[in-house]
């Protein structure tokens, strides 16, 4: 009985423990998905590549890819390595991350659904004779 009534003690208090951390990791993670959002926004990524990452002309769709994808193509350009004859412009945006947010970049961008919300770009009823 006694032993029974450790093992539970024990038991809590590590379970608690466990569900703490992963608390913690998961703010952590919104965070980061929130930083990256800010950084995308701040660092005109958006005015090149869309407010989705739904890509726009020469500057490729980012959002969905996957992220070891991202990750590789970032550090080559940030290598100085283009894939076009245009990319040159995007040498200096990627130089603009460190690692850390090289990293949460790919991932925050892998994450980003594929196709934008359409409903944000309705004009919707624009009624100019009124
Ligand atoms: C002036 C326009 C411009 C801006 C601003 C810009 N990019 Fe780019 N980006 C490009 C172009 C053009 C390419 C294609 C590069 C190449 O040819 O290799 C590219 C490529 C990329 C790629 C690789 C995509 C692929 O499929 O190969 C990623 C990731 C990326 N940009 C992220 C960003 C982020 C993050 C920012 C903001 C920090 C940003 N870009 C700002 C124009 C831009």
């Amino acid at each position: 009985m006694k032993r029974g009534s450790i093992a539970t003690i024990l038991c809590a208090g590590m379970c608690t423990f466990g569900i703490l951390q992963a608390q913690e990791a998961k703010a952590t993670q919104k965070k980061a998905t929130l930083d990256m959002q800010e950084f995308y926004m701040a660092h005109a990524c958006h005015s090149c590549h869309g407010l989705y990452g739904e890509g726009i002309g020469n500057s490729p769709r980012l959002a969905g890819k996957k992220e070891s994808y991202l990750y590789t193509r970032l550090k080559e350009l940030q290598a100085g390595k283009t894939r076009t004859s245009y990319g040159g412009v995007m040498v200096s945006f990627a130089k603009s991350m460190d690692q850390n947010q090289t990293k949460a970049m790919a991932h925050w961008l892998s994450q980003l659904k594929k196709e934008e919300p359409t409903e944000e770009y309705d004009d919707g009823e624009f009624d100019v004779t009124s």
